[in-house]
């Protein structure tokens, strides 16, 4: 197969770009494109064919629903049974952003091939430029996994995206770095209990002040009904080992400082860590200054390491705060919740 790359800053007329994207989408094809979360790999949620192409091309479980990307209320209000009071509020707050809402789902507003035969639907606004102007381009309803083989690091920048869809999908917009770098948060609003399903930038914390209590079911893994079927999946994973390190700063110095090591090892750890680091037999990332930069970095920083050949991955640990919540919640997958305290 053909694949389209734009570069979309290098483009002149974005205008006849996204009116290409459309028709492709329009004739049952596989665009992938830029989100402020993660890069997505989209096609129209109404046609069955065009939706099982996603699932081949990323090699995704057959029984893990797709969440659909609208560009605007009107869209979303196609697609759900009802809006309540609450939920209004929680749209008109949070959407356009980094936030997908699990809601009932009015039948057949997709094909059943996106929901996996569940009666509810999420729901994503991005708030990207181009992720919206391509789904108004598209004017429909645009279900999108993150663009990644599953189970691997999702993609967050222009760097992997032609190494791993080349030849694969028909179109690839490249947008540049993604301003969050973690996949949206995930809220089950669909019952009378709130639930939090995946960690993401809207935090747990925002959401609560919003809307009062929410359970945190995204640590919940039933391998038989998992709330949201993704979960009981591996993800997130380098080729190579990763271990969480946790410690106060001069502890993490002085480990990777005076630790040999048999492996191939590689460390991502904050600005102020990386530059004391004088052992010439590891690799030393920088996270950046703070949570944000880290959670920005941690899934192109994977990457990275593998094409190096790194064998073992160090990743420091972060409080499960604000965005810290995702952040773990992706690195503890990542290292399947091996974690030694220094
Ligand atoms: O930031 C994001 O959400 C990115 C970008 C591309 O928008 N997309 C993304 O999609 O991360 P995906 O498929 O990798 O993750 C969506 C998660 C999966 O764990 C899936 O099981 C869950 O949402 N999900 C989808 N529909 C659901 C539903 N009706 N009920 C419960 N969970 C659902
Ligand atoms: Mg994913």
């Amino acid at each position: 197969m053909d694949t389209k790359i734009y570069n979309l800053e290098k483009v002149d007329n974005l205008e006849d770009v996204y009116k290409e994207a459309g028709k492709i989408i329009n004739d049952g094809g596989v665009v992938v494109f830029p989100t402020e979360t993660v890069y997505g790999i989209g096609a129209d949620a109404t046609n069955e064919e065009a939706v099982k192409k996603i699932f081949k091309v990323k090699g995704r479980p057959s029984d893990n629903p797709l969440i659909v990307h609208v560009a605007n209320v009107e869209m979303l209000k196609s697609l759900v049974i009802e809006l309540n009071g609450e939920s209004e509020d929680l749209i008109h707050k949070f959407f356009p952003g980094p936030l997908t809402l699990i809601m009932k789902k009015r039948k057949e507003s997709v094909c059943e091939y996106v929901s996996k035969g569940l009666a509810t639907i999420g729901i994503r606004m991005p708030k990207n430029q181009v992720a919206l102007d391509f789904i108004k381009a598209c004017d429909k309803p645009i279900c999108a996994p993150s663009a990644n083989i599953s189970g691997r690091p999702s993609i967050t920048s222009n760097e992997y995206l032609i190494e791993e869809f080349y030849g694969k999908v028909d179109m690839i917009l490249l947008g540049g770095d993604c301003e969050i770098g973690l996949e949206s948060t995930v809220l089950d609003i669909s019952l009378n209990e709130y639930k939090l399903l995946r960690p993401g930038a809207i935090t747990k914390e925002e959401i609560e002040e919003f809307l009062g209590g929410v359970i945190d079911s995204s640590k919940k893994i039933d391998s038989l009904k998992p709330k949201s079927p993704g979960m009981k999946y591996a993800h997130y994973k380098p080729k190579a080992k990763v271990i969480s390190i946790k410690g106060e700063k001069d502890s993490i110095i002085k480990f990777i400082n005076e630790s040999t090591f048999k492996n191939k090892v590689g460390f991502l750890v904050r600005e102020d860590i990386k530059e004391k680091i004088d052992n010439n037999n590891v690799r030393v990332k920088s996270l950046g200054v703070d949570i944000q930069s880290a959670s920005k970095t941690l899934f192109k920083a994977f990457r990275d390491f593998d094409l190096e050949g790194v064998d073992l991955i160090y990743v420091e640990s972060f409080d499960s705060s604000g965005i810290g919540l995702a952040y773990m919640n992706r690195l503890l997958k990542a290292c399947e919740n091996e974690v030694i305290v220094v």
